[in-house]
C-alpha cells in the first residue's frame, strides 16, 4: 500500500514510534553507581523526570539487591552490578538485564555498558575503581564520590586527560564552585570559599561533645545524606575532605580555599577573584540540583520547581569555623599539601572510625584522635600508584582497628 492509501489514524502512531526511536538514539545514557544510596536515589529521581533525553543503561549496589532490582524494573537498565555476591540469589530483575557481581562487577559494569554520563554515588574508599573506570571511559564523570580524588586524585586526572574524560563534581560546594568558575581565566582567581553547614553541633564545646550519640551525630540539621557523610559533616571531617577534593579538582593549594560556617545552606560555595569580586551559588539545600547540573552538563535540564523565593530565604549567615571543638577540618590542609599516601590514610582512619563510632565502639570526641595519629604514623610516597594506595588501605584499616578501645564507649 503506498502511504496516501494508508488510513489517517496510523500516521500519528507511526510518527510517534519514529520520534520515541529517535528520542532512544539521542537519549544521553545514564549509569548510577551506588543506584541504591541517597546521592543514587535522588539521581533516579532527577533521571525519572527526564525520560525524554536521557536513559537509565545501569544500576549498582553493594548488597541492597531487593531495592536494586526495584530501581531495575522502573527503569529497564541495559546491566546491574551488585558489589557483595551473596546477596545475588535476591535480585528479580527483568528480562535481559546482564549483571555482573563482586567489587570487579563494578569494574566490568563500567566497561561493558556504554554510557555518556556515570554518576559515581558509592560511599568511600569502594567507589575508587570504578571511578577510575569511569573517567577512562570519556564522557562526562559526575563525581560524587569525593573519597576517589581524596586517595587518587593525580590518577582521576591522569584517567581523565587521556580519555577526554570531563569531571563533574556533584557535591554540592564543589558543583557551586564549578558553576561560578565557569568561562573565568584561572588567573584570576585569588581563592575558594568552601561553605559548611556547621552540622547538627555547631557552636558545641569540646566538653559537651564528648557525650554526642549516633542518633544525635545522625541528625544533620540540613541534609539527607547516608550515614557515612553524615557523621562527616558533624565532626566537620567532611569540609577537611572537601578541601582536599577541591584542591585536587581545582590544582590550587589550600593555602588558597577557607571554609566559612553558612548555617543556612543556602550559598553552597564563592569564589573570590584577584579584583576583590565574590561569585556564589545560592539555592535551596537540595542534592537534585548538583546531580542536575551534571546530567545536563555543559548544558542544564529544566526542573520544573518553583523559582526561588529570594524574599522568603531565611536570613544568611556566616561565621568562622571552631576547630578547637571540631579539630578533623585541620586535618584537610594537612593533607592536601602532604599528598601522596596521606589521603588513603586520612579516609581509611576515618571510615574505621565513623563505622566504630556508629557501632558505639568510640567516643565521638575520639575520631580525630584516631585518624590524627594513623596520619602521624603514614610512611609518605609521592604519587602512589593505585596498588599501593588500595594496599594501604588495607593496612591502615587492620590499624586504625586494633587501635579501638576493646570496650563499648
Ligand atoms: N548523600 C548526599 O547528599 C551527598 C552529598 C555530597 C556528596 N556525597 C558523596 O556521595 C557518595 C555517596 O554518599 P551517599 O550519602 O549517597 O551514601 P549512601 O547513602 O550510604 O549510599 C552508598 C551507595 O554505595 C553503595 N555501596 C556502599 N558500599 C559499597 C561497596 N563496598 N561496593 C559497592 N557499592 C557500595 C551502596 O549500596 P547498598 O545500598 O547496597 O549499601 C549505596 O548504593 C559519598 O562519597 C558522599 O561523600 C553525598
Amino acid at each position: 500500500m503506498d502511504d496516501s492509501k494508508r488510513p489517517r489514524v496510523a500516521r500519528p502512531r507511526r510518527r510517534a514510534r519514529r520520534t520515541a526511536r529517535l528520542r532512544a538514539i539521542m537519549a544521553r545514557r545514564v549509569l548510577v553507581l551506588g543506584s541504591t544510596g541517597s546521592v543514587g536515589r535522588q539521581s533516579l529521581d532527577v533521571l525519572a523526570g527526564l525520560r525524554d533525553s536521557h536513559v537509565v543503561v545501569g544500576l549498582s549496589a553493594a548488597r541492597s539487591a531487593q531495592r536494586l532490582s526495584e530501581q531495575a524494573r522502573a527503569f529497564v537498565p541495559e546491566a546491574v552490578a551488585l558489589a557483595d555476591a551473596a546477596h545475588a540469589a535476591e535480585l528479580q530483575l527483568p528480562a535481559g538485564c546482564r549483571v555482573f557481581t563482586g567489587p570487579e562487577g563494578l569494574v566490568q559494569l563500567v566497561e561493558h555498558v556504554a554510557a555518556d554520563v556515570v554518576i559515581c554515588g558509592i560511599t568511600g574508599a569502594a567507589g575508587l575503581r570504578s571511578t577510575l573506570a569511569a573517567c577512562a571511559g570519556g564522557g562526562v564523570v559526575g563525581l560524587a564520590n569525593k573519597e576517589s580524588l581524596v586517595l587518587a586524585g593525580h590518577l582521576v586526572r591522569a584517567a581523565c586527560r587521556r580519555s577526554g574524560a570531563r569531571l563533574v563534581p556533584v557535591d554540592s560546594e564543589h558543583s557551586a564552585l564549578a558553576q561560578c568558575l565557569q568561562g573565568h581565566d584561572p588567573a584570576h582567581v585569588r581563592r575558594l570559599v568552601l561553605t559548611a553547614s556547621g552540622g547538627p553541633f555547631r557552636g558545641w564545646s569540646a566538653e559537651r561533645l564528648g557525650g554526642v550519640t549516633p542518633a544525635q551525630a545522625l541528625r544533620h540539621p540540613s541534609w539527607d545524606m547516608g550515614p557515612r557523610i553524615t557523621v562527616d559533616s558533624a565532626t566537620l571531617m567532611n569540609k577537611a575532605l572537601e578541601i582536599v577534593e577541591a584542591c585536587r579538582l581545582f590544582d590550587l593549594p589550600p593555602e588558597r580555599i577557607s571554609v566559612v560556617v553558612h548555617p543556612q545552606s543556602v550559598i553552597h560555595s564563592m569564589v573570590e577573584f584577584t579584583d576583590g569580586a565574590v561569585l556564589a551559588q545560592l539555592s535551596p539545600p537540595d542534592m537534585r540540583l548538583p546531580i542536575r547540573w551534571a546530567l545536563g552538563y555543559p548544558g542544564r535540564v529544566p526542573s520544573g520547581a518553583p523559582p526561588v523565593n529570594l524574599a522568603r530565604l531565611p536570613g544568611l549567615s556566616f561565621e568562622e569555623p571552631d576547630t578547637t571543638a571540631f579539630p578533623c577540618l585541620l586535618l584537610g590542609p594537612r593533607v592536601a599539601r602532604a599528598g601522596g599516601l596521606t589521603g588513603t590514610v586520612l579516609n581509611a582512619a576515618n571510615e574505621v572510625a565513623v563505622e566504630a563510632f556508629l557501632a558505639g565502639r568510640l567516643p565521638f570526641t575520639s575520631i580525630h584522635g584516631l585518624v590524627a595519629d594513623a596520619l602521624d604514623r603514614c610512611d609518605n610516597v609521592a604519587e602512589p600508584d593505585l596498588e599501593l594506595i588500595e594496599e594501604t588501605d588495607r593496612r591502615v584499616r587492620r590499624e586504625a582497628a586494633a587501635c579501638l578501645p576493646q570496650t563499648a564507649s
